[in-house]
């Protein structure tokens, strides 16, 4: 089965063409960080007008190079939440709109179970049930992962996104939209150990997360110290290291804790901050001293991908979710607890 999917939740403009869930005909993604860097995040407007610029050519880019025609497409599988509601609508009218002159099946699906089955495309990949650390510019959850769309939330953060930590510490610093992979580069050169922060956790008694403390003691060092006027110095090296390690820090052990607990023996991790470098090291080293096998997908299908949604898309249409064409978009629809997604 092909499956077209369409992603533009955020600030990627995407399609993907994937035969049964598994093999990626064709992968595009059009980033936006040119438009947005200057203003230090995405300018919800601005994001619309540059997915409706893009929308078009990068789905006529996916079916050129999957050398497929629309015709041979067996469904169209769309991001519909969450997100920038003038984001998803974009891709979202795309998808109603080629549904509707092909005859297609059209699948809505959640973002953040596309990062869930981004993992499916990989030769090794998790068997049911085992745990996600979900880790995006807007989400930072532990589901336990049931089965394709049947998701349990076990923790969730209570302020800032992972992601989000990473973006605003980045802006406080001078380091330009986005902010994770600025700050994951220039870490690499730092020490962690230079500046300590702490630690940035809701409480040791519950499985949600909180960042907003470490975002202010980041304030508080640049407020009493200022900002390393040199961006590839080793001062701003060693101020990323340790912000970085912190963040990583608290994921790691709420995710490995839990692991323990439940007697988890397959660990995912997935969205944008699992491209992180520090994240894959420390979470992989936890999974061998502690028993557990981590599954991280490749960089570039960690952060917004559509080969992801459709593959999600794909599962949904095993299962028999068909859309209609009334389909909506939901901005602030969260990952659902106990349900079928
Ligand atoms: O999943 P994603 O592409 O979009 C959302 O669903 O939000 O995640 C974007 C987030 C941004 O906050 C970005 O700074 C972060 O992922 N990110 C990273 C890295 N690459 C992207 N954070 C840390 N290290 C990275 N290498
Ligand atoms: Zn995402």
């Amino acid at each position: 089965m092909l499956v077209l999917g369409i992603e533009s939740s955020c600030d990627e403009t995407a399609a993907a063409i994937v035969r049964d869930g598994r093999e990626v005909l064709a992968d595009i993604v059009a980033s936006q960080n040119d438009v947005h860097a200057r203003y230090g995040g995405v300018v919800p407007e601005l994001a619309s007008r540059a997915h409706i610029l893009h929308v078009v050519p990068v789905l006529d880019e996916a079916l050129r190079v999957a050398n497929v025609r629309l015709s041979d497409i067996d469904g169209i599988a769309v991001t519909n939440a969450p997100g920038l509601v003038g984001a998803l609508l974009v891709g979202l009218q795309t998808a109603k709109s080629l549904a509707w002159v092909t005859g297609k099946p059209l699948v809505d699906v959640h973002h953040l179970q596309g990062h869930l089955s981004a993992i499916y495309l990989e030769p090794h990949a998790p068997p049911m049930p085992h745990l996600a650390l979900i880790v995006s510019g807007g989400h930072t959850s532990l589901v336990m992962v049931n089965n394709h769309g049947s998701v349990e939330e076990i923790g969730a953060t209570r302020d800032d996104a992972a992601g989000e930590a990473f973006d605003k510490g980045a802006k406080l610093l001078g380091l330009g939209y986005p902010g994770g992979a600025v700050i994951d580069r220039l870490a690499r050169r730092g020490n962690s150990a230079a500046i300590k922060f702490s630690k940035s956790m809701a409480s040791k008694h519950t499985w949600d997360f909180s960042f907003s403390g470490l975002k202010t003691a980041l304030l508080h060092h640049v407020r009493d110290h200022g900002v390393p006027e040199d961006i590839d110095g080793q001062q701003m090296a060693d101020l990323c290291a340790s912000y970085q390690a912190a963040i990583v820090e608290v994921l790691v052990r709420k995710t490995r804790t839990l692991a323990r607990w439940r007697r988890i023996e397959h660990v995912q991790i997935c969205g944008g901050v699992a491209a992180n470098g520090a994240l894959r090291a420390a979470m992989t080293a936890a999974g061998e001293e502690d028993g557990f096998e981590v599954y991280i997908p490749p960089s570039n299908r960690c952060t917004d991908n559509a080969a992801m949604i459709a593959v999600a898309g794909y599962q949904r249409l095993l299962a028999g979710h068909r859309a209609a064409l009334d389909l909506n978009a939901h901005p602030s629809s969260p990952l659902p607890k106990a349900a079928t997604i």
